[in-house]
């Protein structure tokens, strides 16, 4: 077989149309296999116009939420709480201050009580969300539910689905033994603490209550905490 490549008298090299042809295609063939190795959120679209909006750049998802995939696509920057609430009519997470100060969006991704508000839908892609219609287990309220309701945690209502996920995930961190702002010694945190009331409020001061029904919503997590289910 000759040699695709040649060098002449003076020392230029060049490359025959065969061999151009052949590095050609292998760079393709190469780019193909790289693109076919990304997440399908990486390969997002070119602009679009969607409901008379300039779209930059879609994704497309796979949510989980509440046990049940969905598949969406969103503009890159679109937070999980509008996902959730505008493409998804879930709205039980509610849109407080979208700036990550009230904690009304509060949503577990993973079992872990997180912003909706601050967080990208695209960073949930593949991830475990679950809000608080997913809470129940069909009619049966979950027992900070019936907690919320046995203590009067709630006025108008506004904050409560918040108050409640961040409430559920705040005990099982509890559990795992993480250490909050008021744990006494960081390096020695046992896991199950049962906690006081001073510590749950400091754990669950990321959620506020317009209404002030705060000494109603710590009275219903220390029943959770104490294993009675929302029954006095
Ligand atoms: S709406 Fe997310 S923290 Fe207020
Ligand atoms: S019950 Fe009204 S804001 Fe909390």
């Amino acid at each position: 077989m000759s040699d695709p490549v040649k060098q002449n008298a003076v020392g230029e090299v060049s490359i025959d149309a065969s061999r151009r042809d052949f590095i050609k295609k292998s760079a393709m063939v190469g780019v193909g296999a790289a693109a076919a190795n990304l997440p399908l959120s990486m390969l997002a679209s070119e602009p679009a116009l969607v409901d008379g909006v300039t779209i930059e750049r879609l994704n497309d998802l796979k949510l989980n939420i509440n046990g049940k995939d969905h598949a969406l696509s969103v503009d890159t920057r679109t937070s999980l709480l509008d996902a959730l609430r505008e493409q998804l009519d879930m709205t039980g997470s509610k849109k407080g201050c979208d700036h990550g100060q009230c904690g009304a969006c509060t949503v577990m991704i993973d079992g872990r009580r997180t912003l909706s508000c601050l967080t990208l839908a695209a960073m949930c892609d593949g991830r475990k969300v679950t809000t608080i219609e997913g809470i129940a287990t069909g009619e049966t309220l979950h027992p900070m539910q019936a907690a919320f309701i046995e203590y009067d945690g709630m006025q108008c209502g506004y904050c409560t689905p918040g108050q409640i996920c961040s409430a559920i995930a705040m005990l099982q961190e509890a559990k795992n033994g993480d250490a909050s702002h008021v744990t006494a010694n960081v390096q020695s945190v046992a896991r199950d603490q049962k906690l006081t009331r001073d510590e749950i409020r400091e754990r669950m001061s990321g959620n506020i209550c317009r209404c002030g029904a705060y000494n109603n919503i710590v009275d219903a997590i220390e029943n959770v905490q104490a294993g009675k289910g929302g029954k006095r």
